[in-house]
């Protein structure tokens, strides 16, 4: 029996990881959950799962949620998710809140040797150096969730050898084909549209950006020690190849499957076995127009392009990217800002940026929030 603490329980993730956990209930037990401002699911939550700890976003949600389950440990807030993150009776943290929330939880999660299935990809992005290190040095295992880098972490198992390249595949995402006159004129509804994925709304953006992938290099370089020069992305429009590794003899491994979240977060949860996660079977051989894959235009979707740029320029280039992205992102979801503005501001704060050293997690925090304070004041 795992016992299992989720961070993000009512979101895309948290909710389809419930689902492997329910169908594998010998497996899981769930005994801590976090959520945000959705506790009407959480409710539905606790009845079932029966948790010892939740977090929720705001005081008034907790003493809501305390009244209704008396004896349940109720926390709020920042404090709240990091409590969930390192709570005493959950071995396995699955981290899927969104966004640079989720850095300092899995910062601490690592610190209480949690093994930790990360779906927020945020913490790679901004403290990837400084994650990295932790692990290493607290001898905790991370076991990826983004359906890439899944499939990267599924093609180098029993891998002796260091890798080659890697070959992270791209949907494209709805405005692939796209020119830049036309990417001006694309509305919020239609950038929410994903051609493959459902999704919460702010991956959702990001991949329409372009943006998601920016991410993912930054993500897989971490993970798995590779220069970002050896890190190569690819259009895959049909999203059934979800990335590839080249070995130094020149074979290539893929790993693919159904575009279905379910098949990554359950080898995360279930690893390294592999067990039912309930997802259709794949029918590979139905695709009669081929798979297909395309380089991506970088003249149009400029945001890979700048992740490669931060990542070159190391630093608190990418903890600046990743916070301005996720501002921008909050502000296009608002309607108070235009889908090119996201990649124009993104320029502009890398071409800005006054860089600073990363030594302490509460460096990558201060990096964070100056670049926020600076797009908020709109003085970039
Ligand atoms: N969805 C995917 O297919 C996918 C694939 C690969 C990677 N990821 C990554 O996984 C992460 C989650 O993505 P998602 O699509 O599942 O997002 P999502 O559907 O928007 O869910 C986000 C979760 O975070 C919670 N949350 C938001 N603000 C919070 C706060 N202030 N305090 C505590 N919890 C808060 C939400 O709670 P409420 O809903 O209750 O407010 C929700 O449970 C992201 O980093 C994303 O990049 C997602």
């Amino acid at each position: 029996m795992k016992k299992i603490a989720i961070l993000g329980s009512t979101g895309s993730i948290g909710t389809q990881a419930l689902d492997v956990a329910r169908l594998n209930k010998d497996s899981f037990s769930v005994t801590a959950l976090a959520c945000g401002d959705n506790i009407s699911l959480l409710k539905e939550q606790i009845k079932e799962f029966n948790p010892s700890m939740v977090s929720v976003k705001t005081e008034e949600h907790a003493l809501e949620i305390g009244k209704l389950f008396p004896g349940l440990d109720v926390h709020w807030g920042k404090e709240g998710l990091e409590h969930v993150a390192e709570f005493s009776d959950a071995t396995f943290l699955l981290n899927a809140v969104m966004g640079m929330r989720g850095m300092v939880p899995t910062y601490k999660a690592i610190k209480a040797h949690k093994t930790i299935a990360l779906a927020n990809k945020e913490t790679l992005v901004a403290g990837g150096e400084l994650i990295m290190e932790a692990l290493k040095n607290e001898g905790v295992t991370m076991l990826p969730v983004d359906s890439e880098h899944s499939a990267i972490f599924q093609s180098l198992q029993g891998a002796h050898n260091p890798v080659k390249r890697i070959l992270l595949t791209a949907s494209g995402g709805p405005f692939r084909g796209y020119s830049l006159a036309q990417l001006k004129e694309v509305t919020l509804e239609q950038a929410l549209k994903h051609p493959n994925w459902s999704m919460g709304r702010k991956i959702t953006i990001d991949s329409a950006t372009m943006m998601n992938k920016g991410l993912e290099i930054i993500e897989a370089k971490w993970l798995f020690d590779v220069d970002a020069e050896n890190i190569e992305v690819h259009v895959h429009p049909q999203s059934i190849v979800h990335s590839a590794v080249e070995f130094f003899d020149n074979s290539v491994i893929a790993q693919m499957g159904t575009p279905d979240m379910k098949i990554p977060i359950s080898y995360a949860m279930t690893y390294p076995k592999r067990k039912p996660c309930g997802s259709g079977s794949l029918d590979l051989f139905s695709f009669e127009k081929g798979l297909t894959f395309e380089p991506v235009d970088r003249k149009v979707f400029k945001c890979v392009d700048l992740a490669y740029e931060a990542i070159r320029m190391g630093k608190s280039y990418p903890a600046a990217l990743n916070g301005a992205n996720e501002v921008l992102v909050d502000m296009f979801l608002r309607k108070e800002i235009s889908f090119i503005d996201i990649q124009n501001t993104l320029m502009k704060v890398l071409d800005e940026h006054k860089p600073c050293t990363i030594k302490y997690i509460e460096d990558v925090e201060a990096a964070d929030e100056e670049i926020r304070r600076r797009i908020k004041e709109d003085t970039l």
